[in-house]
């Protein structure tokens, strides 16, 4: 066996939408295979190819590199319906994945009831309770694998057994714990979905593998792994803004039991944010910007959901927030994305510190309680007006856009390697400085 290959992984500094996909489609060139270890159909990875945009939820992004081999692996809610829906999206687009997607048998199902519950659940909370989620299922799909009596695994939508004695009994029972906790009748049809489960099984089935094997042979192989974050550091389970999270574990360390690999697997970590902050959903977010500022990014940066077409909450760049994430992720590099969007405007914030109960803090506090009465603590820095879509290095920006840069990678204490400038695969400056 030669030198151990090095093993990469992109996640997400912030709330979600920090750009992650643009960036595993550039790095893909280097690796051979990328893997998706957490999150569903909730994440919304863009990638635009010339004048072609493609937006993949549960698809790995690198799956648009021929002969890149794309995992979804164990940690991931898997959305069968959803799932068969982006790859014949892909093909009607003249993208195959020709036997280059893996799917781990280990990965649950993301099965119509879940997606109901999290409708209603949501609908139901009392304003101030409601989390914004995605509407994707995720949270029940992952609470019915942590309680286990009636998950769904790819494995047992395999098999046909499963299918036609016990997935009929799940779903009755899930029809009504829907009827008793909501007093409506869920619109469950038992035979139908029994009917797409077969469908579902025929399709994916092909792809359906102990991936977890598969990683261990691809690296004993010397192939090189990049590992695709879905989600945002920010909205993890344990680590987030609890309770205002999603359901999975977003940051790096999620890789290992998401993925099934080893703890110390990946060396290299890419953390991804924005020149500024967004969020969708509820929760805190001290820097928002409710005025015109906050619209105007809004608007500049096209901040809508690519999974639910929300608006995004946008303010500006929280260096306490992404300082925390990157540390908890063990970030190696940053990726600054979007820099070109704030092009235009007279001055832009940094937020250096928090101010909680007339005190000033520069770390995170745990609590979402305080977190909400924290208020921004500004640094303002002059801005720039001259577009910088066609810059080249770091030497076309101006300068005020460098100062800007070189205080983001200071207040985060974490390099700056690659500088977004557009959506497009050339519009990314690669800073080895
Ligand atoms: P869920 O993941 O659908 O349960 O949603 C929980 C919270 O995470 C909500 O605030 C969502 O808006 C947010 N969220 C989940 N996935 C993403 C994402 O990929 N980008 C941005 N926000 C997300």
């Amino acid at each position: 066996m030669g030198e151990a290959a090095s093993h990469a992984c992109v996640i997400g500094l912030g709330w979600g939408d920090e750009g992650k996909g643009k960036i595993v489609d550039l790095l893909c060139a280097d690796f051979d295979c990328v893997v998706r270890y957490n999150g569903g159909a909730n994440a919304g990875h863009t990638v635009c190819i010339g004048d072609q945009t493609f937006a993949l939820h549960l698809l790995p992004a690198g799956i648009l590199h021929d002969g890149v081999e794309a995992v979804i692996g164990p940690g991931v809610a898997l959305d069968p319906a959803s799932l068969i829906e982006e790859i014949d999206t892909l093909a009607q687009r003249g993208r195959s994945i020709d036997g280059r997607l893996k799917i781990s048998s280990r990965a649950h199902v993301v099965m119509p009831y879940h997606k109901i519950e999290d409708r209603i659940s949501e609908s139901e909370a009392a304003s101030g309770q409601r989390i914004g989620t995605t509407a994707r299922g995720i949270g029940p799909c992952y609470a019915d694998k942590v309680r286990r009596h009636h998950a769904i695994r790819m494995v047992d939508l395999l098999d046909a057994t499963f299918r036609d004695e016990r997935l009929p009994q799940i779903v009755a029972t899930r029809r009504e714990t829907l009827r008793r906790l909501f007093g409506s009748d869920p619109d469950l049809d038992v035979a139908a979905i029994v009917d797409d489960a077969r469908v579902w099984s025929e399709r994916l089935g092909p792809m359906v593998c102990d991936t977890t094997t598969l990683l261990e042979n691809a690296m004993n192989a010397g192939r090189r792994l990049l590992f695709e974050g879905a989600n945002g550091c920010l909205l993890d389970i344990d680590h987030g803004t609890y309770p205002y999270v999603t359901s999975s574990t977003t940051s790096a360390a999620g890789i290992p039991t998401g993925a099934g690999v080893p703890p110390r697997t990946v060396t290299r970590v890419i953390g991804v944010c924005k020149a500024y902050a967004t969020r969708v959903g509820e929760g805190p977010f001290v820097t928002e910007l409710t005025d015109a500022t906050g619209d105007w990014i809004r608007e500049r940066g096209h901040e809508y959901g690519t999974t639910t077409g929300r608006p995004r909450r946008c303010g500006w760049f929280d260096a306490v927030a992404t300082r925390y994430s990157a540390r908890l992720s063990g970030t190696t590099e940053i990726a600054l994305m979007h820099l070109d969007t704030l092009s235009g405007a007279d001055s832009v914030g940094i937020c250096t510190a928090y101010e909680i109960d007339g005190t000033k803090t520069d770390r995170m506090p745990c609590d979402t309680r305080t977190l909400q009465r924290a208020q921004p603590v500004f640094e303002m820095h002059p801005g720039w007006s001259e577009s910088l879509r066609a810059a080249k290095s770091l030497r076309d920006l101006p300068a005020n856009a460098r100062r800007y840069l070189d205080r983001l990678q200071e207040l985060v204490g974490v390099p700056i390697r690659l500088v977004s400038v557009g959506p497009e695969r050339t519009q990314t400056l690669r800073l080895d400085r």
